[in-house]
């Protein structure tokens, strides 16, 4: 039972950091998941915005076991929900997943939550990439104890997009994620409706975890000290080796990266390129196309993919290609960051008669320039460095270490205005890729500076062509020996948020900071 706060050198000696990763195991059990499972995963087809409204729901947060394996059920951590008031169909489980429900709302849509904690310790829930006020983030000063409740209450003013919420608990996130504690928000607007993409059994959410099970098919934990936790094998919405049925027509996948500490090169193992139409904050101005693309933990795309010129009874892999974290991060336990791996699988198994082509432009898509930067000649810098302190490793943000209610001068900005943040990974030791998120603020990458040199410029040339720059982001992976400028128009809200790591045991070991928007 954890009741109150943690010092967070004790945290990290108790959870295992110091220990270096405790060899984790991965039994038969792990092996003899069940192939070619079809998870029931389909999203109502009523995209239109119309067809949603104002939704109150009850979200419960308990232990839990699932089947993921034959033999022993898996325990696990899950939220649960109910409708209070709204159209049932907008909260949508998935079934015999350890994900919590689908939560699908139209942009405008009040959405109420009325939290339960039935954990055995503190939590709080965050809604990644949602903007809203100070008390309904889920900053971590907002945790409750056990048998408490937290009442969110907000609007839902984002584009259209794939959005998600997990619990934010000082020192306690990855651990409670990992367990199994995330859910989806699908927003959708006016804008998106009018492409009718494809909906219903066509649109594929893909979230993508990675998790080591124990020869009792439980889930091993057991976090690297630097390197955060790296599962040995990828679980899709919750299945091992998701295999998916497929027609010969064109689908929408709406990918995000729940893991606590994989990054992803995301390509399909037959070389065509990869068409991406949307990032976490929605749709771009057009659709590009790339290689591959890097999916770091938090970030979401929403991809194209075109099977309709396939042969039925082919097959389309989705895989992560090998690439070179640098630095410490390519270390750990097998299979390391960086190595390759099957994320899904879908079987061409019917035709279809059905084609519908890719829209070659969205539009309504505001590109921030440098001129609207109030600071366009002295940009906001947020510096990632290390510290050991007391032989324990911590990776530091702007300097310091998280702390519940203070900031630094830096991290304090005005509300509603256009500013150039830089994010510089440029320490010389130990180095390795971080995923920075910032809370409640959609950004532009304006520019990525990357390595001029060494080992850096050689695991900077195996990623650099897999990044979408010119999109609402929330999420950014920031390269070893790189700088990555942001083009960033502050929240509205005034009040205390978070920045922080996205590597979730870099964040609970304090690589995370406030920044507080003035009134
Ligand atoms: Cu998904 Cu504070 O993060
Ligand atoms: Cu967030
Ligand atoms: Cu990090």
């Amino acid at each position: 039972m954890q009741d109150r706060p943690l010092d967070r050198r004790e945290f990290l000696k108790r959870t295992g950091y110091l220990a270096g990763g405790v060899a984790a195991l991965g039994g038969a059990g792990a092996l003899a998941w069940r192939a070619g499972a079809q998870p029931p995963m389909v999203l109502p087809s009523q995209s239109k915005p119309g067809n949603f409204s104002d939704l109150h729901i009850r979200l419960v947060m308990a232990p839990a076991a699932v089947s993921l394996f034959p033999g022993t059920p898996t325990d696990v951590w899950q939220y649960t929900g109910t409708v209070i008031s709204g159209r049932s169909r907008q909260l949508e489980p998935i079934p015999g997943s350890y994900l919590g429900p689908t939560i699908h709302v139209a942009r405008g849509n009040r959405l109420r939550v009325r939290m339960e904690n039935a954990l055995p310790e503190a939590t709080i829930t965050h809604w990644h990439g949602l903007d809203v006020p100070e008390d309904q983030d889920g900053h971590p000063r907002f945790a409750v104890l056990p048998g408490e409740v937290y009442n969110y209450d907000f609007t839902v003013n984002e584009r259209a997009g794939l959005y998600w919420y997990h619990p934010h608990p000082d020192m306690r996130t990855a651990a409670q994620v990992v367990k199994g504690l995330a859910g989806l928000i699908r927003v959708t607007d006016e804008h998106e409706a009018k492409f009718d993409l494809p909906s219903g059994e066509y649109e594929i959410p893909l979230v993508i975890q990675d998790r080591t099970f124990d020869s009792n098919n439980q889930i091993a934990y057991a976090p690297g000290a630097l390197l955060g936790y790296l599962g040995n094998q990828v679980l899709v919405n919750g299945f091992p080796a998701l295999t998916k049925t497929c027609r010969t027509r064109c689908y929408r996948l709406r990918i995000i990266n729940g893991s606590n500490a994989r990054t992803y090169k995301l390509a399909w193992a037959d070389g065509t390129p990869i068409t991406v139409i949307g990032t976490e904050g929605g749709l771009l101005e057009a659709p590009v196309t790339r290689p591959y693309v890097m999916l770091t933990p938090g970030e979401r795309l929403d991809v194209w993919a075109d099977f309709s010129a396939k042969t039925v009874g082919s097959q389309m892999i989705l895989r992560s290609l090998a690439w070179t974290p640098g630095g410490v991060g390519g270390g750990g336990q097998a299979p390391v960051n960086g190595a390759a791996m099957t994320i899904a699988t879908f079987n061409i198994a019917a035709a279809a008669s059905e084609y519908r082509s890719l829209p070659p432009y969205f539009g309504d898509f505001e590109t921030l320039t440098l001129d609207q930067a109030t600071n366009a000649g002295s940009p906001r810098i947020f510096q990632i460095s290390y510290i050991l302190s007391g032989g324990q490793p911590v990776w530091l943000l702007n300097g310091a270490v998280f702390d519940m209610n203070t900031t630094l001068p830096n991290e304090n900005m005005p509300r509603n205005t256009v500013e150039v943040w830089e994010i510089r990974n440029t320490l010389a030791s130990p180095v390795m890729p971080h995923p920075i998120h910032f809370h409640g603020r959609h950004f532009q990458v304006l520019q990525r500076i990357g390595p001029t040199g060494g080992a850096n410029l050689t695991a900077y040339n195996t990623v650099n062509q897999g990044f979408i720059n010119a999109a609402w982001k929330d999420t950014v992976l920031v390269m070893p020996g790189e700088t990555v400028r942001l083009l960033v128009r502050t929240s509205d809200f005034p009040g205390l948020y978070v920045y922080h790591c996205h590597l979730l045991e870099h964040e609970d070991m304090g690589m995370m900071r406030n920044f507080r928007i003035l009134a």
